[in-house]
């Protein structure tokens, strides 16, 4: 039987999660909390329950990019709100995948949203809060030390194989996958940090997608808290009872 780790010195604390060490300095515990932020932080809520459902939806994402055959840190869920997860070196490079003009994308260029991309479009952000996520291509990821280029193609495909699998997840409940937010990290694979794996880290969760009804058009993201649309809890909820097929407990 699986003995629960225990929860060693606190790491790192960010807007929505907690990162803890474990007695196994190559794993990590990742909390979920109830916070909610938008606007790099200017906007903040307690949601009640989101850490419970979204540590759930994520674990349920990983294990099904896992079985398809990209590599995750995820390893289990711990009591509610805890997933025990292999501590990788994050990459400060964000990749995000539209398939539909929204968001930063829409604002930046002066789009209306709504209109699908003739193919995925796949974007990467600098990870610094100080600096707000500016965003970067490839070339600069590079030439600054922030990932590899084998990194980046890892990353790139894998971030299209995570796409292709949330349009299907997704369009089988009646839901439009927007867009969405991934990060990766190296995996130490020799002790010695000389051989790496890029594997897919931190969240899939609705705080890091677009997710639109189909034939509605509802929101049913993070969107929802950031735009004042309504009660993020209840449109959480009502995501978990859809995924899962039952109401949370
Ligand atoms: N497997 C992992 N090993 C080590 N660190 C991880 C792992 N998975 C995620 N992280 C990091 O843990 C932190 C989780 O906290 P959270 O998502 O709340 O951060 P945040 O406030 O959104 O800040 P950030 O902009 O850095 O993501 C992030 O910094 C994330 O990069
Ligand atoms: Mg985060």
């Amino acid at each position: 039987m699986l003995t629960d780790p225990t929860r060693g010195e606190l790491l790192y604390s960010g807007k929505a999660k907690q990162v803890y060490a474990t007695e196994d300095p190559r794993r990590i515990l990742m909390h979920y909390t109830d916070g909610a932020t938008a606007f790099n932080g200017l906007k903040k809520a307690e949601i009640a329950d989101k850490g419970v459902i979204n540590c759930r939806i994520s674990a349920f994402f990983m294990e099904k990019m896992a079985a398809n055959g990209v590599p995750t840190a995820f390893e289990r869920i711990v009591g509610d709100r805890d997933q025990l997860c292999q501590r990788v070196e994050i990459i400060p490079v964000e990749v995000v995948v539209r398939n539909v003009i929204a968001g930063g994308l829409a604002k930046k260029l002066g789009l209306s949203e709504g209109t699908r991309l003739a193919a995925p479009l796949v974007e990467h952000f600098y990870k610094s809060d100080s600096l707000n996520d500016p965003q970067i291509n490839e070339e600069t990821a590079v030439l600054l030390g922030w990932a590899r280029p084998w990194e980046l193609q890892a990353m790139r495909e894998y971030a299209l194989r995570v796409n292709e699998i949330l349009i299907e997840f997704w369009g089988g409940l009646n839901i439009d996958l927007v867009d969405f937010k991934l990060e990766f990290g190296r995996l130490n694979l020799d002790g010695a940090g000389c051989a790496t794996a890029v594997v897919l880290a931190d969240e899939i969760t609705p705080d890091g997608s677009r997710l639109w009804e189909r034939g509605t058009g509802r929101k049913l993201d993070k969107d929802v808290f950031r735009r004042d649309l309504g009660d993020l809890s209840e449109t959480y909820r009502e995501l978990y009872s859809r995924i899962f097929g039952a109401a949370l407990r």
